[in-house]
């Protein structure tokens, strides 16, 4: 990527890197004989849906009316919808647009089961259980975390009721084989009795296989065995993160260095609270192409600042080869998956365009934003 083509602030995703990891889950999928679909809380850059399609992946998982329209106008198949609450006003909308639909309570089933089925014949009911068992350390984003109000608990589902055909859990989030491995043996433990009255299982998300390291060999010895086990049942799996695991870039640009107490902080054109706001959330520290890879205070050495008044809106820090100035390009990696779909407009900010890097042809811009957007989100 030539970063001196590309306007400042701007997501660049690149199509090369988006095909590598897609050529990668599609091996899976064929591998394993199960069903990959793209989770779009993750990564929902419909301008990008059709080198998804290239490669045969038509199919997404949705979390609210808005995802699973997404699903059927843009990604072209129907949405396996899975939403903590499904509401009066758009579980006939929604199961119009699924083909599998899942409940997080038995509370929420009895109030629509019935309607879904109503709105639309062929769709297929589940259940969403809590295996309570999940190796990610961090409670936001653990939904095994005692207390969760996320999936039935074993303790609540002792049979399952009329008109349920799959299960569902969701407890990884960056994970490796091993761990879906500790998942699954909970998962059977507690709801094995249930699976031969089910057709289908989804495994949820959190799968991170395109990651260097990722023990791929063992997930697709572990779902054919578990498929060899239950032949009966259609396996699902619903990464997002894994789609777009660093297929791009966050460009961003030195507007500012300021100085207190000898903490030099660079202030860029873009914001980690309405950005990048897993940096914050996670916590975690993103990589900036230019800088050391480690914080070596004998070089000069930055917090790197957002444009928002949020006094927490820093991260830091990184060290340079040479003192940063006023117009330098900041590009953070991986910027791909939980950003676009987390944004704010917060203070207004300029929301960063979003382009997509051409294998063959280099640069396109797909969107900028303007007053109007910022205006229209609110009244
Ligand atoms: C129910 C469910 N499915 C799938 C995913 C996608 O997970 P990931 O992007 O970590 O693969 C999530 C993420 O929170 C989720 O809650």
């Amino acid at each position: 990527m030539n970063y001196a083509e590309i306007p400042s602030p701007c997501y660049v995703l690149d199509e090369g890197l988006l095909k590598k990891n897609l050529r990668l889950i599609d091996d899976v999928r064929k591998r394993a004989n199960v069903e990959i679909i793209l989770a779009f809380k993750g990564f929902a850059m419909w301008s990008a849906f059709p080198i998804l399609n290239a490669h045969g992946f038509r199919c997404a998982t949705a979390s609210s009316l808005s995802e699973a329209r997404l699903a059927v106008e843009e990604m072209g198949d129907f949405a396996h919808t899975y939403s903590p609450i499904y509401t009066d006003n758009d579980i006939d909308e929604i199961a119009a647009l699924s083909s599998h639909l899942t409940f997080n309570s038995l509370s929420q089933f009895e109030r629509f089961s019935k309607r879904a089925k109503a709105a639309n014949k062929a769709i297929s009911l589940g259940l969403r259980v809590n295996p309570e068992f999940s190796e990610v350390e961090t409670d936001l984003y653990n939904p095994c975390a005692k207390g969760s109000r996320l999936g039935i608990t074993s303790e609540h589902l002792k049979f399952l009721p009329d008109g349920v055909e799959g299960l569902h859990f969701h407890a990884l989030c960056e994970s490796d084989s091993h761990d879906l491995k500790k998942v699954l043996d909970n998962f059977e433990l507690r709801f094995g009795a249930l699976l031969p009255q089910i057709k289908w299982l989804n495994m949820g998300g959190g799968h991170l296989m395109t990651r260097k390291n990722y023990d791929v060999e063992y997930l697709i010895t572990l779902l054919k065995d578990f498929q060899n086990k239950y032949p009966h049942l259609k396996l699902i799996l619903e990464p997002g993160s894994a789609f777009a695991w660093e297929t791009g870039v966050l460009v961003s640009t030195v507007e500012d260095i300021v100085e207190n107490h000898g903490q030099k902080t660079a202030i860029l054109d873009v914001s980690f609270t309405a950005h990048m706001p897993d940096c914050l959330e996670m916590p975690y520290k993103p990589k900036i192409l230019s800088a050391l890879s480690e914080t070596n205070t004998d070089f000069p050495t930055y917090r790197i600042g957002g444009n928002s008044c949020l006094a927490g809106d820093f991260m830091g820090e990184w060290s340079f080869e040479k003192p940063l100035q006023i117009g330098d390009r900041i590009v953070f990696n991986d910027m791909i998956h939980y950003t676009m779909v987390k944004t704010t407009m917060f203070n207004g900010v300029k929301h960063p365009s979003i382009g997509i890097w051409r294998e063959h042809t280099g640069f396109e811009l797909v969107r900028e934003f303007v007053y109007e957007d910022y205006k229209n989100r609110l009244s």
